[in-house]
């Protein structure tokens, strides 16, 4: 009998994900963004300092397009890219050529041999793919063996909360024997235009937009395999692992400050919790999370080297950095994404400043801000927040001083 990976290889032969397109800076002038591009995110990936220029990137279930995006976006860089599916390395070689991505190695076999590349890893993204294995944590643990004693490792996996109705649709298509080929996925578009007003995949539907692609129906409703995590599986599948969570690569979907009513009765209450718990909490009280987008490190290596303390002495000299995307609406406003924000004067001084250079030291020495009372505590204050809606990049090493 076939097992789970053979569906799984045999799936993405067939529908290869997601829906390639032919030219990347095309794509990418529309404002696509590959999740923890390090061409865009290093501040964010190493906090303490990227190990090097010329990382070596691992895409692990790298699908059409995801290694050969990164290759581009990171010419210095040398990506490998694994996946088992020929037809979507078909089209990342197509990428490659027409790029001329000689940075570029594809292989084609399961993420769990990755040892036999025979080198290890600075950063090592796999987005989409350890929830469609049989054993994710297997996965995680060979790639976690490959990821250098300070690399950085991103994975995405599915949330389970707002998925909730697509496990329901995903159940009672099995039970037709719904097959996932074309007449499946016409009978899954009628499925879901069927359902009353109330059912829960329209939480899900709200967000999926490229589900009008066939390969991405396929690949959510008549998936062979695939589960979602809560928070607290989220750190468990980690931690089991062989790594240590760092942080969300999107924070303000965890921090009661982010994803619920600022100052409301509620988000004061989970303030009081540790960490960890508010986080769960959020999930559970906005079902808004569909997928779970992490950092981790090595288990081995020091927390204290990469996790951030703005009450520490060594805050002052952290140097802060306005996140990719942003974009100023207004004369006090500014979108990132969906996420809106106002700052007041003081505010404004010290984010617009942010360049990755400045410490927080040099920002609150603005002329703005000199006469404000207890200058530090604020500046530890809107760093932090402004860390936790995503907004801010926070390093511990400045670029070069100003
Ligand atoms: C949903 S797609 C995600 C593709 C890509 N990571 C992205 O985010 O665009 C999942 C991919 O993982 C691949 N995959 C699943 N299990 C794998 C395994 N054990 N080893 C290598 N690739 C795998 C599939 O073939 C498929 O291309």
């Amino acid at each position: 009998m076939e097992d789970a990976s053979g569906l799984i290889a045999r799936q993405y032969e067939s529908w290869a994900y997601p829906p390639p397109f032919p030219d990347i800076k095309a794509r990418l002038d529309t404002g696509y963004v590959q999740m923890g591009d390090p061409a865009l995110y290093s501040a964010a990936l190493w906090p303490e300092g990227r190990p090097r220029d010329r990382l070596r990137i691992l895409v692990a279930g790298c699908g059409t397009v995801q290694a050969a995006v990164l290759a581009y976006t990171n010419p210095h860089c040398e990506v490998t890219g694994v996946d088992l599916s020929e037809a979507s390395l078909a089209h990342e070689r197509f990428l490659q050529d027409r790029h001329g991505l000689s940075n570029l190695r594809l292989y084609c076999g399961d993420l769990r041999d990755v040892a036999k590349i025979g080198r290890d890893f600075d950063f090592i993204i796999s987005t989409g793919v350890l929830h469609h294995m049989t054993n994710p944590g297997a996965g995680l643990r060979a790639l976690s063996e490959t990821l250098a004693p300070n690399g950085v490792f991103v994975g995405m996996v599915y949330a389970a909360t707002r998925r909730t109705g697509v496990y329901m649709i995903q159940d009672a298509l099995r039970r037709m024997g719904v097959a996932a080929d074309a007449a499946g996925v016409a009978f899954t578009r009628e499925v879901l235009a069927s359902l009353p007003q109330g059912h829960f995949v329209h939480r899900y539907l709200e967000v999926a937009g490229e589900l009008q692609h066939d390969a991405a129906l396929v690949d959510t409703f008549l998936n062979p395999q695939d589960r979602a995590y809560t928070v607290p599986q989220v750190f468990d599948f980690i931690e089991s692992n062989g790594l240590a969570f760092q942080h969300w690569v999107e924070p303000s979907w965890y921090y009661p400050e982010g994803a619920l009513a600022p100052g409301s009765a509620l988000a004061e209450r989970l303030l009081q919790l540790p960490l960890r718990d508010q986080w769960a909490a959020v999930e559970m009280l906005t079902a808004s999370i569909a997928t779970h987008v992490f950092m981790a490190r090595p288990a081995a290596l020091d927390p204290s080297i990469y996790l951030l303390d703005f009450n520490s002495d060594e805050a002052m000299g952290y140097a802060p950095l306005c996140a990719p995307g942003i974009q100023r609406t207004g004369p006090s406003h500014y979108q990132r994404g969906s996420i809106q924000m106002q700052l007041g004067p003081a505010e404004q001084a010290l984010f617009e400043n942010a360049n990755g250079r400045r410490t927080l030291a040099d920002l609150l020495s603005h002329p703005q801000l000199a006469r404000l009372r207890d200058r530090d505590a604020f500046g530890r204050a809107v760093t932090a927040h402004l860390w936790k809606l995503g907004h801010l990049m926070v390093s511990k090493a400045p670029k070069h001083r100003s």
